[in-house]
């Protein structure tokens, strides 16, 4: 007999609109177009709604009660973790930690290996070199700094191409390096690096390896199976997730070797006057209440986006940027800082307008009803590497149209004019 399937369904971007309350509103007498999907995305009513019914109706701190509402609370949050760990193919639930942002994530891993102690598997000191790159965003960066400065290691970095990628060079890690970490895609430049030579790499000499996904997980399948990394952070409010949540992966043999960041409730076995002993992974990461509901809305978010499908949204980004490369291409004075075509690139797009300041494109856009971020995206190396004090960024996602993106290029030609006049 012969199988017959079904062809995919096309991206159905209405669809997808419909369920986004905010996107219904204007800005400024105009429909909003929200293009500053990298810094922060919006909530689906599906998010919403799952956050609204937990804390309606079972809310409670958790890993604390025998009460029934603790206990519903406490299967909740674990189920949101399991939730979390399938969705980025995680082989253990129990490798996922949350925690406040990616930038916690980070200073967890950071002040973990700043607390190990001589002669651990962990200790830095003198000699030892932290590898990092030009393009990374401050929170994967100056927690790498600080731990330099407390422990006497050196930090390293492979610089930027003018291109805005990286410039694989070889005398960058070496054998005293013992950790790499960076971006799987950049905030700033929309790069995409390549995981796969940097783990091997890393391997080569020992290495562990951190990845900052909060700009790859939110648009791209990521499987933490297949990169073979060691550690990998994203956030939920780039994700239709909640404010105040983010994820550590990490293999679960080093979490549960690593010393603890911070010390509280819920991260110790036995506590004494003079002493205490320490929970494994992950609650010896979560001392204190966690986040509880929010735990609960990202997974809703994984789920959202899992339905969508990550493979489709992609592809629908790529074309956005596409389409946005080449209409940046035709207004004046515009230049792209980062790669101008798809090529290993997301949908994080930075330029700047000759003669207008970034922040008067923000601005002058925004009475458009077009909202686009303006700065140095806490990636203020990039900004300098490329000579520029600021830059604007449009980002798009999943309910992003072409019609949006031919809006921001018709505006910037508006913009262009208007300061020029
Ligand atoms: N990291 C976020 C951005 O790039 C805030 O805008």
């Amino acid at each position: 007999m012969t199988a017959v399937l079904a062809a995919p369904a096309p991206y159905d971007v209405d669809a997808v609109r419909a369920d986004f309350p905010v996107l219904s509103r204007e800005v400024n007498g105009r429909p909003l177009v929200y293009l500053d999907n990298a810094s922060s995305s919006h909530k689906p009513r599906q998010v919403l709604d799952a956050e609204r019914a937990f804390v309606e109706q079972h809310y409670s701190n958790v890993h604390r009660g025998v009460h029934t509402l603790s206990q519903e609370a406490t299967d909740a949050y674990e189920a949101a973790r399991s939730t979390v760990a399938a969705f980025i193919g995680a082989p253990d639930a129990r490798e996922v930690v949350f925690t406040k942002n990616v930038t916690e994530a980070i200073n967890l891993v950071a002040y973990s290996l700043g607390n190990a102690a001589a002669g651990s598997r962990f200790h830095l000191g003198a000699g030892d070199e932290i590898v990092v790159t030009e393009m990374e965003h401050h929170s994967n960066l100056v927690p790498w700094q600080m731990l330099c400065e407390r422990t006497g290691a050196t930090l390293k970095w492979f610089p930027l191409t003018d291109d805005g990628r990286l410039e694989l060079r070889d005398d960058v890690i070496t054998e005293r390096t013992k950790l790499v970490a960076f971006a799987h895609q950049s905030n700033l430049l929309g790069t995409v690096n390549p995981v796969e030579e940097l783990v091997r790499r890393a391997r080569a000499v020992g290495a562990l390896v951190l990845v900052d996904a909060a700009q790859s997980v939110p648009h791209m399948p990521v499987s933490v199976a297949e990169l073979g990394v060691d550690f990998l952070c994203f956030t939920g409010h780039k994700l239709l997730g909640p404010s105040g949540v983010g994820v550590l992966w990490g293999r679960r043999e080093l979490l549960d070797a690593m010393p603890p960041f911070m010390g509280g409730g819920s991260m110790i076995e036995v506590v004494a006057m003079g002493g205490s002993t320490y929970a494994p992974a992950p609650e010896r990461f979560e001392a204190g209440t966690p986040v509880i509901s929010q735990a609960v809305a990202l997974a809703a978010a994984c789920d959202y986006l899992s339905r969508v499908g990550l493979d489709r949204i992609a592809r629908h980004e790529l074309a956005l940027t596409a389409r946005l490369l080449e209409g940046l291409r035709t207004v004046d004075g515009v230049r792209i800082i980062g790669p101008d075509t798809t090529q290993m690139r997301g949908a994080a797009v930075s330029f700047t307008v000759e003669g207008v300041h970034p922040h008067d494109v923000g601005q002058s856009l925004d009475d458009l009803g077009i909202a686009v971020r303006v700065g140095h995206h806490c990636a203020a190396p990039v900004c300098k590497r490329y000579g520029v004090p600021a830059t604007a960024r449009a980002s798009s996602y999943l309910y992003n149209t072409a019609g949006e993106i031919d809006a921001l290029v018709e505006g910037l030609g508006q913009v262009k004019a208007f300061w020029s006049a």
